[in-house]
């Protein structure tokens, strides 16, 4: 028999019990205006290639684009980022093929605005796509040029900004290069394109998977360590955050973000800025690969990107951004 009292009064359980219950406290949501979707371009007619490395993503060539578009569009995901996939014959040391208006992801921008002119465009600035030696910054004895590479990639933003890019991302880690992007946008009348900036970002091995998607693995030359950050570290995020915030970003970005949700927290916690988390490739497939094994419930998908709200993070740049958006529209 109870003894009564012998019970706490206060039962957490109680508010678990029903479903209307649950949702009534819940602290956290996701919707559709929180989904970035990355966007894989190639060269040629009338491709859609899959990806081995990401099950279930796409590479598609420009004038494919048109029906993943669409679908994100009519689904209302407010952003688009694009990565292109250069052949290798367009590499070179410089990765002058970034500077080059008839490049891919100025001929996708182009396209994407005409069609689609409610969606935003976002576009990585940085050389690695371009680059032989897969680098994002110019290479000169074994090391990458900050000052050097940061002139091209101004140009680069200012080229992406003239073709319609609404959201420049720069995802280099060079120092200063969101305040010399800021000044060139602004010199050439572009003040309200907006800047994303990669801050916070490490020197991952959850990168390996987009690195096959944009055709870098076999290229990349040693490692990216001496500019991407070191994941032993956190309150260098938040020196990188700041300094980004006083250059002139609009929003910051972490990546990787599932096992960076800390660094998430504390950018949160210390800003007001708008901090958005990449769930990255190496995320994406992991989590992918079990649920189609039937290791993982296709759940765990949005689990992972409600822990990275949870966090923090105002947005997701997330390869799941389609399948999630269906799912919540129903
Ligand atoms: C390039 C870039 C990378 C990613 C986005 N932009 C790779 C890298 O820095 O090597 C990774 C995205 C992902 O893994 O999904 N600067």
């Amino acid at each position: 028999m109870k003894i009564l009292g012998s019970y706490p009064s206060v039962r957490l359980r109680r508010n678990r019990k029903y479903n209307w219950s649950r949702r009534l406290v819940a602290e956290n949501n996701l919707s559709i205006n929180d989904l970035i979707l990355p966007v894989f371009v190639t060269e040629g007619k009338n491709k859609i290639e899959s990806i081995k490395s990401m099950p279930g993503i796409f590479r598609y060539s420009i004038d494919k684009l048109g029906s993943i578009i669409y679908r994100a569009s009519k689904l209302k995901i407010p952003l688009i980022a694009i990565f292109p996939h250069t052949p290798s014959k367009k590499k070179n040391y410089l990765g002058s093929e970034g500077l080059n208006e008839d490049n891919l992801v100025c001929r996708a921008i182009k396209q994407i605005k005409k069609n689609n002119p409610n969606i935003g465009i976002m576009a990585d600035v940085a050389l690695d796509p371009y680059t032989d030696h897969g680098h994002d910054g110019i290479l000169k004895n074994k090391e990458v040029l900050n000052d050097e590479t940061i002139e091209i990639l101004s140009a680069q933003a200012l080229l992406q900004a003239q073709m319609g890019c609404d959201v420049i991302a720069p995802s280099d880690m060079m120092d200063g290069r969101v305040g010399v992007i800021r000044k060139t946008l602004d010199k050439n009348n572009f003040i309200n394109v907006q800047i994303l900036s990669y801050a916070a970002k490490y020197a991952s091995n959850f990168y390996g998977p987009f690195r096959n998607a944009i055709g870098t693995t076999n290229k990349l030359k040693g490692n990216k360590k001496s500019y991407q950050m070191d994941y032993k570290n956190s309150s260098e995020a938040l020196r990188e955050v700041g300094l980004d915030i006083k250059e002139g970003a609009d929003f910051v970005m972490v990546k990787p973000a599932l096992p960076y949700l800390d660094i998430i927290k504390t950018v949160k916690d210390n800003f007001k800025i708008p901090v958005f988390g990449y769930q990255v490739s190496g995320e994406y497939t992991m989590i992918e690969q079990s649920v189609r094994s039937n290791i993982l419930k296709r759940e765990a998908i949005l689990e992972s990107l409600m822990s990275i709200k949870r966090a923090g993070a105002s947005a997701i740049v997330t390869y799941f951004a389609l399948d999630i958006a269906k799912k919540i529209s129903n």
